[in-house]
């Protein structure tokens, strides 16, 4: 009889490695290596250690043909449908990442009400908590009496013997994926092996009987889903449910569906009653402005197919270091570096003696490069002293050579900055028709250099106006 091998897997990425030893040299990362089993290895199948087995024929069948049920389950709450791409679809399997504490099964119990209060059969699993502790927070969350269905389990078997029984459920929830186990693999619970055999069986459930099933999967502090980085190209959507420390706000943010849009987000409130949506994120990241102050620019987002407005705040400061400090916080470092040497190459604005350090308001992190113009103003505005109108929103692009270049969507932008009471925009020349009220006062630039000679100029009309 062959001896059964030992493997080592990272736990990080999941390669398997003949001996172990400190570092994965897949990934590079230190200390992850963790013996297990060899059923579980990268390529290998649930049956791998049996002998092989004659195939079975399946059918092939045509795209076209009759699709079961209504694919999608709404849920009802706005923002959690508006992430899902319009409810969570039947027949597949969502992973839902988050921190530990960010607010997951808070959402999902919502959730899990929700559409039980709809008449939807709902299951939800909790691997982490005892009934107890699930019951006091459906009672906070004022939802203890819907029917949702209830059990604290964590063998996979059991799961699926359970949830056998009785009505195909419309919604399976697994909270959380590091607590399954299968007898299929043996290795440890939270391990690669065990996360993702264990996945594979929820997903297999999933796709066989039409439940729609969602899998929550704590974040690690390197921000992967701990380990099974390997689930995320199992399911076919993945959420994040993030929010900033000492913020009430939290945004889930969709990273992959394969049945609607990816980059949108759902955003809600954390309050003592659970999780509230946030039907208008601008007012809440816009919240406590201090319009009067420089180095405070409005910058007209769009997150998804929805426009947010947020204020980014720039402060330069005169440098005691021989190396300046440059300190981001909600915006990429090097796309600053990028502005300021754009500053400095093509407008004569010079940052070689100043601390710089550029703030998101509310904890709000941006990715798109239209926000370049409003950093650039704020970082202007924060230089010279001089406050920039109150009732202006900034977005464009930055090319290197100092010009400024049109981005999409300019009109939804200019249309929510009007509707929160914005009278002024700087945006890109051939942008487009300006949206009703905006447009007297606005400015169209197509250079940086022919905005920055603007912001410079508002101290002589200022002076002219106190004279
Ligand atoms: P939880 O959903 O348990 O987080 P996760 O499942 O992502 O680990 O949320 C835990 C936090 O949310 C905890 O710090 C308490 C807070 N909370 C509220 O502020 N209000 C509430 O109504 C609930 C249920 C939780
Ligand atoms: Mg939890």
């Amino acid at each position: 009889m062959a001896k059964a091998r030992v493997q080592f897997i990272c736990q990080n990425c999941g390669a398997a490695h003949q001996r172990w030893a400190g570092k994965c040299d897949s990934c590079g990362e230190w200390n992850t290596l963790v013996e297990e089993g060899t059923s579980g290895g990268i390529g290998s199948g649930p049956g791998a250690l049996k002998s092989a087995r004659k195939g079975r024929a399946v059918t092939l069948t045509s795209l076209d043909g009759e699709i079961e049920d209504a694919p999608r389950i709404v849920s009802g709450i706005g923002e959690l449908d508006r992430a899902t791409g319009g409810g969570f679809v039947r027949g597949s399997a969502l992973l839902i990442g988050g921190d530990p504490g960010i607010g997951k099964s808070t959402l999902l119990t919502q959730a899990a009400a929700a559409l039980a209060a709809r008449g939807h059969r709902v299951v939800y699993v909790s691997g982490e908590e005892a009934v107890a502790q699930i019951r006091l927070r459906a009672q906070r969350l004022g939802v203890a009496s819907t029917p949702v269905e209830l059990a604290a389990e964590t063998n996979v078997e059991d799961i699926l013997a359970t949830i056998a029984d009785g009505k195909r459920p419309d919604l399976v929830i697994i909270d959380s994926i590091q607590t399954l186990w299968t007898d299929l693999a043996d290795s440890a619970p939270g391990t690669v092996t065990q996360v993702r055999a264990s996945s594979q069986a929820m997903i297999r459930y999933a796709k066989s009987t039409g439940a729609a099933v969602v899998l929550v999967g704590h974040v690690t502090k390197e921000g992967q889903i701990a380990g099974p980085r390997v689930v995320e190209h199992m399911v076919d959507g993945v959420l994040y449910f993030e929010g900033e420390g000492g913020h009430h706000f939290r945004i889930l943010r969709t990273v992959k569906n394969r049945f609607g849009p990816t980059d949108e987000i759902g955003v809600f409130e954390m309050s003592d009653k659970g999780l509230r949506e946030v039907a208008n994120p601008s007012e809440l990241f816009l919240g406590e402005r201090h319009a009067k102050a420089p180095g405070a620019a409005v910058f007209a987002a769009i997150e998804g197919t929805r426009p947010v407005l947020v204020e980014i705040q720039a402060l330069v400061a005169a440098s005691t270091l021989g190396t300046p400090r440059r300190a981001v916080v909600g915006w990429d470092s090097s796309r600053l570096s990028m502005i300021l040497a754009v500053l400095e190459a093509h407008c004569g604005v010079r940052f070689g003696q100043h601390d710089v350090y550029l703030n998101v308001a509310g904890g709000y992190r941006i990715s798109e490069p239209a926000a370049d113009l409003a950093v650039a103003s704020a970082l202007v505005s924060s230089l010279t002293g001089l406050a920039l109108p109150a009732d202006c929103v900034y977005f464009g692009e930055i090319s290197l050579s100092g010009a400024v270049r049109p981005v999409a969507h300019a009109q939804q932008r200019l249309k929510e900055a009007e509707k929160l009471g914005f009278g002024r925009a700087v945006l890109p020349s051939g942008s487009g028709e300006l949206a009703g009220g905006i447009g007297a006062g606005s400015f169209q630039p197509t250079a940086l250099a022919d905005l920055v000679a603007r912001i410079a100029g508002s101290r002589r009309s200022r002076a002219e106006e106190t004279d």
